[in-house]
């Protein structure tokens, strides 16, 4: 009895190191990632390039392997998709990109400052309405349905993927299995005032909220 609780002990124990391990070689390994993302993965709304710290590690993993596979950022994708998927093919094997998405997540999801215009409880309203199933009713992402966090991000990133999920630029690859269902969300908002209340919501979320 006792020795098999050891070794149940001695199992986790090591499943526990095994992921501190992961993260500390994603470190290192994000220093090619900095110029960009910044050195504590916060974004930098500026090149373009999202906050990554404290995203769900199996939908930052996917989003790699889909860059590298030109599931994400192939043919018809836009110019910031096309970059990104420059930098993930340049990482050398899964095995390290599975140590930089574990890495990402365990850092701190930025706080954002400035509010975005738009109805706040309109926005609510759509959220909950059409979005909230698989992101979570503050927005804190759902990892059984793949639906990534999307508080602590940048509105116009935000708003970029959306449009470009709704106008076939992302979400459209065959492989493509969960940007393909968000594609189909997409068309179930329009792009003016809708999804300004969605997005000045989304704003005013807190990042970290679970
Ligand atoms: C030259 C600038 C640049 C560098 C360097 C860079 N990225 Fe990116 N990254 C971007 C841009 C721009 C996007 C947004 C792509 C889009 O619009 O679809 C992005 C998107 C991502 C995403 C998708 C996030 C999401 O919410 O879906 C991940 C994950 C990511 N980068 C990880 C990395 C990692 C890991 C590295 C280092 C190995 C890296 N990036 C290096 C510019 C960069
Ligand atoms: C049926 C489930 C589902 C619903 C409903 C849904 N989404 Fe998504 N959404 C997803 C999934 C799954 C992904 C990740 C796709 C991938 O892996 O590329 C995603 C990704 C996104 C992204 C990209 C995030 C990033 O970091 O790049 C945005 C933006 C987004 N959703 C906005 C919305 C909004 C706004 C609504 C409501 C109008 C909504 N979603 C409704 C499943 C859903």
């Amino acid at each position: 009895m006792r020795y098999r609780f050891l070794l149940l002990l001695a199992m986790l124990l090591s499943v526990v190191a095994r992921a501190e391990t992961a993260a500390a070689g994603g470190k290192a390994l994000f220093a090619a990632c900095v110029a960009c993302h910044g050195a504590a993965a916060t974004g930098n709304a500026a090149l373009q390039a999202p906050a990554l710290a404290g995203q769900d590690a199996a939908y930052l993993e996917r989003q790699l392997r889909n860059f590298r596979a030109g599931v994400r950022g192939g043919d018809g994708a836009e110019v910031s998709a096309v970059q990104m998927r420059g930098m993930a093919t340049a990482i050398a094997t899964d095995s390290d990109v599975a140590e930089l998405a574990a890495w990402m997540a365990s850092l701190p999801r930025p706080a954002l400052s400035a509010a975005v215009a738009g109805d706040l409880r309109e926005g609510n309203n759509l959220w909950q309405g059409k979005c909230a199933a698989c992101h979570g009713v503050t927005g804190e992402g759902y990892p059984a349905l793949n639906a990534p966090r999307l508080t602590g991000l940048d509105s116009a990133y935000l708003r970029r993927q959306f449009l470009a999920f709704r106008e076939g630029r992302r979400g459209a690859h065959p492989a493509d299995r969960y940007g393909r269902q968000m594609a189909m969300m997409a068309k179930t908002i329009d792009t003016g005032a809708e999804l300004d209340a969605v997005l000045s919501w989304l704003r005013a979320q807190p990042p970290g909220a679970q």
